[in-house]
């Protein structure tokens, strides 16, 4: 059996982590969070204080890039890998509406890109991999075998970020996570370093209406006509 690369891409907030996690489970394969990299330079910068209310020291945070050490660790119990910064645990640390808020700025530099992608080219390059990101079939992996772009309304976006938020006992407000989803989808697609685009051969599922376990069949579907 040969093994291929997938790269799932998409909006915020469109389930693509869920999906993707669940497709490596089914299909074997590491499944590789890029989110999580960008929120962890995030999280170092904050920090750091290089970012903040109304300011970003953006040369302070390209000087000190190479203090960043991202690993992932497969946790058996979770069943998915979390995400390290410099030996530290900082999966539930990322996930708080201070990092997305943070987020897309950071992501919009070209020298925290480089770094990112580079890492991520390395963990791919034996394939059998599935990687979820915003630049994943257009960038990091051109050509991957099998690549998808996920969209859903906005609305239905942040009800989900809303809820999985409010779940982890987040105090928050809807409007608060739709403001957050829409401006983030607003940078990511503008930017001008590996702007958030559908990849010419990327096949588009708008999945606002569908289940997770008919994303997941049809996903597994299209990768086993190909490996
Ligand atoms: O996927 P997630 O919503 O966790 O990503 C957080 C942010 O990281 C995105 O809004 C985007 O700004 C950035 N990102 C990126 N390229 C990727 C993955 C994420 O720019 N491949």
């Amino acid at each position: 059996m040969s093994k291929i690369v997938i790269a799932i891409d998409g909006f915020s907030s469109t389930g693509k982590s869920t999906i993707a996690k669940q497709l490596a489970k089914q299909l074997n394969y590491i499944y590789v969070d890029t989110g999580a990299m960008y929120r962890a330079v995030t999280y170092f910068a904050l920090e750091q204080q290089y970012i903040g209310e109304g300011f970003f020291k953006e040369e302070a945070l390209i000087q000190n890039l190479d203090s960043i050490h991202i690993t992932f660790k497969f946790n058996p119990d979770l069943g998915f890998a979390e995400v390290y910064l410099n030996g530290e645990n900082i999966e539930a640390a990322i996930r708080t509406l201070e990092v997305s808020k943070y987020v897309s700025p950071v992501a919009t530099l070209s020298e925290v890109r480089r770094k990112l992608v580079e890492q991520q080219q390395l963990m791919g390059k034996d394939k059998g991999i599935v990687m979820d990101g915003r630049d994943i079939g257009t960038v990091v992996f051109p050509e991957a075998e099998l690549k998808i772009f996920m969209t859903a309304s906005a609305e239905t976006r942040a009800t989900r970020r809303y809820q999985e938020l409010l779940g982890r006992g987040h105090q928050l407000s809807y409007e608060e996570v739709l403001e957050n989803v829409t401006t983030r989808d607003h940078i990511d697609s503008t930017r001008e370093d590996s702007p958030l685009v559908k990849a010419e051969d990327a096949v588009e599922i708008d999945n606002s209406d569908l289940s997770i376990e008919t994303q997941l069949d049809r996903l597994v579907f299209m990768a086993k006509t190909l490996i």
